[in-house]
């Protein structure tokens, strides 16, 4: 087990990196917490109507999850790689670094899929992508894609333990966008690229 733990905190530290928050910071335009919904992940650093800061915020969030996934599957196989997994998800969630007041994961999730099963990541891009052209929803593309994920791992692509992980790490992301479920419900939520 002591690989395991090694996994799992590997995983963490990675993920706990809050890379909406620096690059933001980094190009001069203050605390993100402060603007829009206050998530420090990509829907909202595209709210400062800086795309390529939303795409870099993308790019860091998701490929910290894929790197805690490959390093942990090369030095320990795969079940390390699955807690690192775990670990960078929770990582991105609650950093301790931020009083463990994280983001959503959504690129996180994205991230640790792609490293783990590659055909799923690509199945969830591509759901959240139909979705958000059909409602201009970011919550509600994402929440749709986590909900097909695990479904499609299981039923399709045969792969039981990613199904199991991915399905843990959905019924989190699902609880951490309440506020957003709360939104689309009344009809309140912002459309993608919409300030406020
Ligand atoms: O699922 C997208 C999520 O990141 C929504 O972000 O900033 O609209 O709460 P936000």
């Amino acid at each position: 087990w002591p690989y395991y733990l090694t996994a799992l905190v590997f995983g963490y530290l990675l993920g706990s990196i809050p890379f909406g928050l620096i690059i933001t910071r980094l190009a001069g335009q203050g605390d993100i917490r402060k603007i829009g919904s206050g998530n420090i992940g990509t829907t909202n650093v595209l709210r400062t109507g800086k795309k390529h800061l939303a795409a870099l915020t993308l790019i860091g969030d998701m490929l910290k999850g894929t790197v805690a996934v490959l390093v942990a599957s090369h030095y320990g196989g795969p079940d390390p790689a699955v807690i690192a997994g775990f670990g960078a998800f929770i990582g991105h969630l609650f950093p301790v670094w931020l009083r463990f007041r994280g983001g959503k994961g959504v690129a996180t999730y994205l991230g640790v899929l792609l490293g783990l099963y590659w055909p799923a990541a690509l199945a969830f891009a591509a759901i959240w992508i139909a979705v958000a052209v059909a409602t201009r929803y970011s919550s509600a593309s994402a929440l749709v894609a986590s909900l097909a994920t695990p479904l499609l791992l299981w039923f399709v692509f045969d792969r039981a333990q990613v199904a199991e992980l991915m399905a843990l790490l959905s019924v989190i992301l699902w609880a951490k966008h309440h506020e957003n479920i709360g939104r689309l419900i009344k009809g309140t939520e912002g459309r993608i690229g919409q300030k406020g």
